[in-house]
């Protein structure tokens, strides 16, 4: 990645001012079958990438936002606009709360420097710190996996769901990178399949030896003592170290905490909501049942169950911070003492700061 204020380019998005549009997302609805790359012209396309999950992973959703809305005022649009703009994609999806972080501070910026090109320098240096940030998490999260590990993730939480080398994911790919030999298990994570569709094209892009497997076949894996660690990431983490991810990862915890698997999560402290006491104050989205009913992607479109069948499709969970071994965060891992201590409530979001 070439560091500059005209450009930004990652796995999942990219920004150059010489393009038209200047905005470009990954399609991460059509992988791995096609890498397909979509322009985003207006909000309500980004606000379409997002809720679709074309546009996905905690801080990429606030980075693309924080970019579009750049575009929107290079575009010669008002101040008093941009805000009502922000807070349209802020609304787009409402459990991550990196979204919410990364359009506030935006907002902040607007209201004291309107001047487009200046915002759209705070547009990219918010990507730029989602780089660093996720550096920062894969080295320090790396040291906690040994040669000969297995490693079992859910969902995708890697250079797909962030701006740099992801969280979970760039952790793993640390290690590997320093030539640890490890072996990945893949969640396959239903309903959308974030780890059958996007963490294994991660893991065979990266050369990483994985296996995938269907999320009911974690347990049995854990009980074959196969998995030494597990790393997983996060939309929201509250104050007490309760975290909300994709739906399953509270069962992967549970089976972590029966087998006696240590369990981590990793986040930036842009994913920590300073408002959140509890998991219990975490918004949880909700779903199309459809997606339940069946499954759909570019591989095709299939429905099992019978069209009007009653479905509960929560798209994510809350684990308690009592089932987690250690919070992996660039500022540092943090152990349940540490969090007891308040060690998340010092990591309030940069983005919440007056700035
Ligand atoms: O619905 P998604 O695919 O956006 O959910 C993403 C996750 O739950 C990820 O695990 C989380 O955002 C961490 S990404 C670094």
């Amino acid at each position: 990645m070439t560091r500059s204020t005209d450009g930004f380019s990652s796995t999942a998005l990219r920004w150059s001012r010489s393009g038209d549009p200047f905005l470009w997302v990954l399609d991460q609805r059509l992988l791995p079958q096609s890498e397909t790359w979509m322009p985003v012209r207006s909000t309500e396309d980004m606000i379409e990438a997002i809720q679709t999950l074309k546009v996905r992973g905690a801080p990429l959703i606030g980075v693309a936002a924080a970019l579009s809305l750049a575009q929107t005022a290079l575009r010669g649009t008002r101040a008093d606009v941009l805000v009502q703009e922000a807070s349209r994609l802020r609304a787009a999806r409402p459990t991550a709360v990196n979204l919410m972080n990364a359009l506030d501070r935006m907002v902040r910026f607007v209201r004291t420097n309107p001047d487009p090109e200046a915002i759209a320098g705070e547009a990219l240096a918010i990507a730029w710190e989602d780089v660093d940030l996720c550096a920062k998490m894969a080295e320090i999260g790396a040291s906690l996996i040994a040669e000969g590990d297995g490693v079992l993730t859910h969902c995708n939480a890697g250079a797909l769901a962030t701006a740099g080398v992801g969280t979970a994911l760039g952790v793993i790919a640390r290690a590997h990178g320093l030539g640890r030999k490890i072996h990945v298990f893949v969640d396959e994570t239903r309903p959308l399949l974030q780890g059958g569709r996007l963490t294994a094209w991660e893991m065979g892009k990266l050369n990483v030896p994985y296996t995938l497997i269907a999320d009911v076949m974690a347990a049995s894996v854990m009980a074959q003592g196969k998995i030494q660690k597990i790393f997983v990431g996060c939309d929201r983490v509250a104050t007490n170290g309760d975290f909300a991810n994709k739906i399953g990862t509270y069962a992967v915890a549970v089976l972590a905490h029966y087998h006696g698997i240590p369990f981590y999560v990793v986040g930036p402290h842009t994913t920590i909501d300073p408002h959140c006491e509890s998991g219990k104050d975490i918004p949880i989205e909700q779903r199309d049942p459809q997606e339940v009913r069946g499954a759909q992607g570019a591989f095709g479109s299939v429905t099992w169950a019978p069209a009007q069948a009653p479905v509960y499709n929560p798209s994510f969970d809350v684990t308690p911070a009592s089932l987690v071994t250690g919070w992996v965060m660039d500022t540092g891992l943090f152990d349940q003492d540490a969090v007891r201590n308040g060690a998340l409530r010092m990591g309030q979001p940069s983005a919440a700061r007056p700035r």
